[in-house]
């Protein structure tokens, strides 16, 4: 282990994100009684500029007035070069009270961006008296984002968690696609001439990449990596194909963009009983390997060690994370 200790971010479940209009309110209630972890409430992106001050009033309202019971409720404000963002931060902070958790920061471009909402937060804060302190999650949508991803992880004691925007980040790039996350057709290999035989297409994942990177700098700053939106709702099957790739690479949730991908991102991002019972055994098996002076055991014809340690804790953690949620 490095002598650098990594702190992990303030502990959420965040299995589940669901994208909320400011400028749809009827939303709102649905919301609250659905089963997202996680709630942005959002001011950016699917809010029509002639909307956006009465979204902003509507988000107030909302978060004033409706129980959101135990969710984890967020704020997406908008960007760094709108007319908007510093009234977000500001009306948001004055006009409510202690029950925002969180500012979504859309298409994070440098440090600096997050350095400046978090100067104009804390000023608010402080003014208001506010002790509960409002953390960031940060969109990464941007080849600028992308191209600085390190050291925006690192840019704030505020900062908890960093998602991949993947439709700003396709324009951003100019990646050859229109949809909203998924696979690209374009994106594939062909196998090689063999004689007459037929030959195979196959399709890779063009976000790998960039979902791969995001995941090491939030790991690395102690941060949640969360995946971000897959636009076609009604292909549930492609949606889970999504979510479970993402969780292969380190992802711990994703967003959901309409009520019928929440259960599935729950599901996905839920560890399974299964996984969870060989989890507590790898644990147990361990205690008896250390007692008995050893490092490396085998457990079903499978060798296990010290960072087996790690992984299972992880599981049973988040396991019980989930319990104490319901
Ligand atoms: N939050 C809460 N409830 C929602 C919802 C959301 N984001 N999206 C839809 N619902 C509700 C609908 O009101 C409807 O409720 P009802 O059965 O009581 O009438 C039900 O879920 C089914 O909705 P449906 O009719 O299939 O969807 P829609 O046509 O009303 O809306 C979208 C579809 C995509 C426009 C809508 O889901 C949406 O705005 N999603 C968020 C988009 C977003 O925020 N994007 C920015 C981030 S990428
Ligand atoms: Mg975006």
């Amino acid at each position: 282990m490095s002598f650098t200790i990594v702190e992990p971010a303030h502990a959420r479940l965040n299995r589940s994100e669901l994208a909320v209009p400011g400028s749809r309110p009827e939303l709102f209630e649905k919301a609250a009684k659905g089963s997202a972890d996680v709630i942005f409430l959002d001011l950016e992106d699917a809010v029509a500029p002639g909307d956006k001050v009465q979204a902003r009033k509507n988000v107030i309202e909302a978060i004033n007035d409706i129980d959101w019971g135990t969710k984890t409720l967020s704020v997406r404000i908008n960007g760094l070069d709108t007319p908007y963002m510093y009234r977000d931060v500001i009306d948001v902070i004055e006009q409510t009270g202690d029950r925002l958790d969180l500012f979504m920061i859309p298409k994070v471009g440098t440090t600096s961006d997050v350095y400046a909402v978090d100067m104009l937060t804390t000023q608010c804060e402080d003014a208001k008296g506010r002790t509960k302190r409002i953390g960031f999650e940060l969109i990464i949508e941007t080849a600028l984002g992308m191209s600085n991803v390190e050291a925006i992880a690192h840019a704030s004691k505020r900062n908890e968690s960093l998602h991949f925007g993947v439709a700003d980040y396709a324009a951003s790039t100019k990646a050859r696609t229109t949809v909203i996350g998924g696979p690209n057709p374009l994106y594939g290999v062909l196998t090689d001439i063999d004689g007459d035989k037929p030959r195979d297409y196959h399709w890779g994942d063009m976000w790998h990449f960039a979902v791969s990177r995001m995941v090491v700098a939030a790991r690395a700053a102690g941060l949640r990596p969360i995946d971000g939106p897959f636009g076609d709702f009604k292909d549930g099957d492609g949606f889970r194909a999504q979510a479970n790739r993402a969780a292969a690479l380190g992802c711990e949730g994703k967003w959901a963009i309409h009520p019928s991908q929440i259960d599935l991102a729950n599901e996905v991002n839920s560890p399974s009983e299964k996984e969870v019972s060989q989890a507590k055994r790898i644990l147990e098996a361990m205690e008896q390997a250390q007692k008995d002076g050893q490092g490396a055991v085998s457990l079903d014809g499978r060798l296990i060690d010290i960072a087996s340690i790690k992984q299972a804790e992880v599981m049973v953690k988040k396991a019980a994370q989930i319990a104490a949620a319901k």
